[in-house]
């Protein structure tokens, strides 16, 4: 039976990852110290993930190690030889990083650094799978010549008609302190590629999303508008008049490409992972499917200023995930996300003790 570590285990993509790894035969080992609660308070705890990969998955075994602790890690991943690792574990919040720039760091880039360099020592044959982000292109999109319409920005150039690609800059743009720590951590795990000549690869995600999201206002876009809609809570929206277009993935789909890489692992790869240009929305497009799913109005106050380093528009160009993987593609529309992730807060919110993961 092949043996997985997931970092952040107990988190959006984590938990994901961890149930659909297991699903395909994987004995899973999810490393997780509640982190998210520390980052975000109380509605960011994720002890009820916990607490449900134990009732779901076979044999799961958990690790609530701080993957700040070197010596724990390299200890860890030498015990465990894992066949497969998915790091996914991190500080997710570009707002949140200005207030904590040495926990930012120390968690996205020094963490990363520690389980390459306990993946080289212990196993270093295992395919290793970052989870990136599209901050480490900074604000450099915004440069983008673009157009408005009734809705939302849409690229005016043709050479990014399909979104942006994975040659796109990181260099010499606002990144914001959190996509900094990101880049470090990016071109780290490529280094470890292509100096060591290990399987890794990095995940450049868009908006990640789905059913198991504990959004926050800080973190987790589609997740956490929903939420407000449901409660009747008021969203605010922060400049761009809301036509801002961020593209969306569920995290099943993540789940399944990681799946590919591990089948067919490559050296020191990139891949932009987000929804495309077919899953892209503005924010008020999202007000009105949030709307028409639950048939609840959408509170909302505009803020003239934009988050700092914000993307005016932002989606993945595909094709290179498709050219290489073929046998992978997008499964879940922007309707159906709309609707698992209505349903779930509904279920949630109505009976909170009830937190449910498909
Ligand atoms: N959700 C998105 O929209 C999105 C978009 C692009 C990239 N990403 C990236 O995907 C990855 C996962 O994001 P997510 O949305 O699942 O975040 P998440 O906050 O839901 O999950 C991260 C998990 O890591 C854990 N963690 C944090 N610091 C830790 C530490 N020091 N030691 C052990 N565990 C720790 C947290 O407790 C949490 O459960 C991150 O690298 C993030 O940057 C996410």
């Amino acid at each position: 039976m092949p043996v997985v570590v997931v970092t952040g285990s107990c988190g959006l993509i984590g938990s994901e990852v961890s149930m659909f790894f297991a699903r395909q035969g994987f004995q899973v080992h999810g490393v997780d110290d509640n982190h998210r609660a520390v980052f975000f308070g109380r509605e960011g705890d994720t002890s009820w993930v916990l607490e449900h990969l134990r009732r779901q998955i076979p044999g799961y075994r958990h690790a609530a190690l701080d993957i700040r602790d070197r010596e724990g890690v390299l200890a860890l991943i030498d015990q465990v030889r894992p066949d497969l690792i998915i790091h996914t574990a991190a500080q997710p919040s570009h707002d949140r990083a200005a207030a904590i720039p040495f926990l930012d760091f120390e968690v996205n880039a020094l963490g990363t650094l520690h389980i390459l360099e306990a993946t080289r020592r212990s196993c270093p044959e295992s395919p290793f799978i970052h989870m990136s982000t599209n901050k480490v292109y900074g604000d450099r999109p915004n440069a983008i010549a673009l157009k408005e319409t009734a809705t939302r920005y849409e690229y005016d150039d043709p050479a990014f008609e399909n979104g942006i690609p994975e040659d796109f800059s990181i260099d010499q743009s606002k990144h914001s302190l959190f996509g900094a720590s990101k880049v470090a951590a990016d071109v780290m795990v490529q280094e470890y590629g292509r100096y060591f000549n290990m399987p890794t690869c990095c995940l450049r995600g868009g908006c990640l999303t789905g059913p198991n999201h504990s959004g926050v206002e800080l973190h987790g876009f589609l997740s956490y508008l929903i939420k407000c809609n449901v409660e009747g809570r008021e969203y605010k929206v922060y400049g761009y008049q809301g036509k801002q277009v961020r593209d969306n993935i569920h995290s099943q789909d993540v789940a399944r490409f990681m799946f590919e890489f591990w089948k067919a692992p490559r050296v020191a790869e990139v891949y932009n992972l987000g929804g495309g240009k077919a899953n892209a929305c503005s924010i008020l497009e999202a007000f009105r499917m949030a709307e028409q799913k639950t048939g609840r109005p959408m509170a909302h106050r505009y803020v003239e200023e934009n988050r700092s380093g914000d993307h005016i528009c932002y989606y993945s160009d595909l094709r290179k995930m498709k050219a290489h993987y073929p046998g992978w593609d997008i499964t879940k529309n922007l309707n159906h996300i709309f609707d698992e992730i209505a349903a779930s807060w509904m279920a949630r919110l109505a009976a909170p003790t009830a937190n449910s993961i498909e």
